[in-house]
């Protein structure tokens, strides 16, 4: 993970016009222009089966997104607003980052993550609050800016240009942000983690 850095983008709906996925696009834009590779994995394209935690061969989708992932510097999520809180595929995408638990170091050690919500109404930030605690259960770090759309079905336009230039304008800085911290963390873990310090991190099976 040395030299360039690269920001992976995960969010969208099934529809298939998403406003959250057109966010997505400009904020990876914004990264794109800071310098970062980047690269965007659509829910829609995806198309994961449900997480099953016994599932010991998954689909190449799952291994292309968890590979992305465990090798991105920093990361750009963006949910629709589904009954007050994320969607049921969007959260099924993150479940299946489970797979990323038996990486050294597990899971988002380390790995920097934007937020962004689309809503139909003006409750964006409840995604990205439930988004805030995957974050921190999964160990990464949220920078402070986050992207709320409201009235997400006037925002963008068919082309998923932004209707207002302020949105276009906060969704870029997101993802330069992100980009600017992952530069920051790649030139020196915050954590410190290292293999033996993440082992006993991990939770550990009773003693015989
Ligand atoms: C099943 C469903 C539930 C929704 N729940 C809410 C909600 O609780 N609050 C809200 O403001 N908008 C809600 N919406 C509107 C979506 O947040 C909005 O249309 C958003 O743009 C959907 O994301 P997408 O454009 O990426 O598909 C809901 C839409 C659907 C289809």
């Amino acid at each position: 993970m040395t030299g360039h850095i690269n920001i992976v983008g995960l969010g969208g709906s099934l529809a298939l016009s998403s406003r959250s996925l057109a966010a997505l696009r400009l904020a990876l834009e914004g990264a794109g222009k800071a310098g970062a590779v980047t690269e965007l994995f659509d829910v829609r394209e995806l198309d994961l089966p449900i997480y099953d935690p016994e599932e010991r061969n998954p689909p190449d989708s799952v291994r292309r997104l968890c590979d992305a992932v465990a090798n991105a510097h920093g990361l750009i999520w963006s949910s629709p607003l589904y009954h007050g809180t994320i969607s049921g595929a969007f959260k099924n995408a993150l479940d299946w980052l489970q797979l990323l638990s038996a990486r050294n170091p597990p899971y988002l050690t380390d790995k920097v993550v934007g937020l962004v919500g689309a809503a139909g109404g003006t409750h964006g930030l409840q995604a990205i609050n439930t988004m805030e605690y995957v974050v921190r259960a999964l160990r990464g770090w949220t920078v402070p800016l986050v992207v709320p759309v409201s009235r997400s079905w006037a925002a963008f336009d068919s082309s998923g240009a932004a209707a207002d230039p302020q949105l276009a304008k906060q969704l870029k800085a997101l993802g330069e942000e992100v980009t600017r911290m992952a530069r920051v963390i790649s030139a020196g873990p915050l954590t410190g983690v290292t293999a033996a310090k993440a082992a006993t991190l991990l939770p550990v099976p009773p003693a015989k």
